[in-house]
């Protein structure tokens, strides 16, 4: 699993979480066909990458968005998975890292809560 780029510059991410209505975002990409033939991430466990997401969330309780979108744009690189503010991605997301981003998503929202003040 590639660990996403939480790194970016603290301005550029305080101006987007300031205007977000919610604290966080995530994105599961559960695309199963793209037009060219090429591959896409619901063959590869996106889908099953969506429920064990929706899960652990619901159960860990985090105040975050979730959407299932058909696609991300990094295709080639998936199951993709992507937070926002900041536009992060896991990518190759595999089921056994699921924990592993939740303990992560966990920390991403605590993070930005704090940067609205909440
Ligand atoms: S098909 Fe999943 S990112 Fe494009």
């Amino acid at each position: 699993m590639t660990h996403p780029d939480v790194l970016r510059p603290m301005e550029a991410r305080l101006r987007k979480v300031r205007k977000a209505p919610s604290p966080a975002t995530i994105r599961v990409c559960i695309n199963e066909y793209q037009e060219d033939g090429s591959d896409s991430c619901g063959p590869r466990g996106g889908k099953e990458m969506r429920a064990l997401l929706e899960k652990g969330i619901e159960e860990r309780n985090i105040d975050i968005q979730f959407r299932a979108l058909e696609c991300l744009g990094l295709c080639q690189r998936g199951p993709s998975v992507m937070l926002d503010p900041g536009n992060s991605f896991f990518l190759n997301a595999q089921p056994e890292d699921v924990p592993e981003i939740l303990d992560h998503v966990e920390k991403f929202v605590a993070e930005v809560k704090a940067l609205r003040g909440e």
